[in-house]
């Protein structure tokens, strides 16, 4: 049996395996399907200082290969969390990652003093990446200075294990990353969904009410393999990969990019069970490929010139 336990930014995880965030409730409503003690992590839909609506509908389109979404961060508010869902997460059998947002950098620090001093919350994840809000514009996640500042405000009011997911619409994610790491961030996450759109064109009407929303799954794979390898590459802190995983296959390769773990996001959709068969499939293939643990993998990618090609 191949070895799946992973220690990452201090967190011990059973295995590389979490869900990635809005796809999962926060976690425990899944119980049914997926034990929580049969995940690493579970990542909670991002929580902000206020209640949200979430934007217009239609909010939701599925695409030949994957899925849009313009939810908008819609959540209950953090009150609600801690009222509610943490008495409910305190039994969970696995480690907790609590995704945070706001709508300001003020707002983050916010909520992140607020959840602070509750035991359930064994780390949080920065949503600095959401493309739903303030039209698209993506403000802590696009400019380095921006992304460190918010980090820093965070680092400065908790000493919980920080992840900040980051977006895969920017040139150099190298960068953000080095701002993140400079911030205070104890890992990454990489990456949130790609700038997308649908249409009808017989009635001109777009698929999303925000006409520019989130897309994921499958498609987007070879762009987060990408990005993960290269904020992986940049930076010394763990990269928890997300971004078009579908079976054990896939987890393997962010591995082998240099990932210290590996959110299942779009395709608990499709089959709502994955994450629980997904830890036999990783010992299976391990084992068949002669690993004796999943840390033998991570960063085992070989190369690393970018020669480039004479024009
Ligand atoms: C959303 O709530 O709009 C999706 C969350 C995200 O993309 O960060």
């Amino acid at each position: 049996m191949a070895q799946l336990a992973v220690s990452v930014a201090g967190l011990s995880l059973r295995n590389p395996l979490l869900s990635a965030s809005g796809t999962f409730g926060h976690g425990l409503e899944m119980r049914h399907v997926v034990a929580p003690s049969l995940v690493g992590a579970l990542v909670s839909k991002t929580v902000t200082p206020r209640p949200r609506p979430g934007n217009a509908m239609p909010r939701i389109q599925e695409t030949e290969a994957g899925l849009l979404n313009s939810i908008g961060l819609e959540n209950r508010g953090m009150q609600s969390y801690l009222d509610t869902t943490l008495p409910e997460v305190a039994g969970a059998d696995t480690v907790i990652i609590t995704n945070i947002g706001g709508e300001t950098e003020q707002e983050f620090a916010e909520i992140a003093a607020a959840f602070d001093g509750r035991p359930e919350i064994d780390a949080f994840e920065l949503n600095l990446s959401c493309p739903n809000v303030d039209g698209g514009a993506l403000p802590y996640s696009t400019d380095p200075k921006t992304a460190e500042r918010v980090v820093a405000s965070v680092r400065a009011v908790t000493r919980k294990p920080l992840f900040a997911k980051l977006s895969p619409n920017v040139t150099r994610i190298e960068d953000i990353a080095v701002a993140c790491e400079r911030g205070g961030a104890d890992g990454l996450t990489a990456v949130n969904t790609v700038l997308g759109m649908s249409i009808d064109w017989r009635t001109g009407r777009p698929g999303l009410g925000t006409i520019v929303g989130g897309y994921s799954g499958t498609a987007i794979k070879p762009i987060a393999l990408r990005c993960a390898w290269q904020c992986a590459r940049a930076v010394s802190l763990p990269v928890l990969g997300c971004g078009g995983v579908r079976c054990a296959e896939d987890v393997l390769e962010f591995l082998a990019v240099g990932c210290s773990a590996v959110q299942v996001g779009t395709a608990n959709f499709g089959e709502p069970g994955l994450l629980a068969r997904m830890p036999a499939e990783l010992d299976r293939l391990l084992d068949d490929a002669g690993f004796a643990s999943v840390e033998d993998l991570i960063g085992s990618v070989r190369g690393g010139s970018r020669a480039e090609v004479p024009g």
